[in-house]
């Protein structure tokens, strides 16, 4: 395995991405204990002390730029069957990319990425998992595996059961699909197999955007990764980019 620990950064997003323009090759990791100024989804700060597991994960080209959001439904759902396998938890994945436990916050998701003219030079990765920190203090809706568990993990082993997971979730959808990107009917199988894991869908939501929010019911994700949402009076909203919450 290609890791990379630190003690310290400002955000692993960052650290990644410089040995990522060094040349650092696909799939190699950053990982550090703690991060100054972690950063979330919609420029939010994200509160890294120790404890937690907080990486960047470095992917080198995979797909054309059109498919390359793939990856991120595949991390998702790569940690959740890591969960799963490890712990025996039962985690859903919530529209776009948080894992939740009973609908509290177990890890989010930020994915960022370099392109060179019209192709993908990388993409970046990063997860935040609460492991044996306790983040509810300052985010009530936050758990850590170790609140559910009653007990400290271990997480270099967690971390490499992570990355063989999400390689292996890769190999088995997302490469393969290079070549359909142009038949409108087609799902990628990722996003079938993230919908058996997802409590978004069927559930009362609402959604919040830079700009606007509204409610409805969460009634798909469509093959490109929208949510798809039904309002009151009947008409789907298609949501590309916000925050979601789940109303029960
Ligand atoms: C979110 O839910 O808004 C996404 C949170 C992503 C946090 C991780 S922790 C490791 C990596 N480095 C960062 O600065 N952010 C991501």
């Amino acid at each position: 395995d290609n890791i990379h620990y630190f003690p310290m950064l400002n955000s692993t997003m960052d650290k990644a991405r410089e040995l990522a323009r060094a040349d650092a090759s696909h799939m190699s990791a950053v990982v550090a204990e703690v991060q100054q100024s972690g950063r979330g989804r919609l420029n939010r700060k994200w509160v890294s002390q120790e404890g937690g597991l907080w990486f960047s994960m470095i992917l080198r080209p995979l797909l054309p730029p059109p498919l390359a959001w793939q990856v991120n439904f595949a991390a998702s759902v790569a940690m959740s069957i890591t969960l799963k396998k490890i712990f025996d938890l039962d985690v859903r994945v919530k529209w776009p990319n948080d894992i939740l436990y009973q609908e509290r916050k177990l890890a989010g998701l930020l994915s960022e990425m370099e392109t060179e003219g019209d192709m993908i030079s990388f993409v970046i990765i990063g997860i935040g998992l609460n492991v044996n920190n306790s983040p509810s203090k300052a985010e009530p809706n936050a758990i850590s595996i170790m609140d559910i568990l009653g007990k400290p993990v271990h997480r270099r082993n967690l971390l490499s059961d992570f990355l063989d997971q999400f390689e292996a979730t890769v190999d088995e959808h997302v490469k393969k699909q290079k070549h359909s990107s142009d038949s409108a009917s087609f799902t990628p199988s990722i996003i079938t197999q993230w919908k058996e894991m997802t409590g978004t869908i069927g559930k009362k939501v609402r959604i919040e955007t830079y700009d606007d929010f509204f409610e409805g019911v969460a009634v798909d994700v469509d093959d490109t990764g929208a949510l798809l949402i039904e309002k009151d009076d009947g008409t789907i909203c298609k949501v590309i980019y916000g925050d979601c919450f789940h109303q029960g």
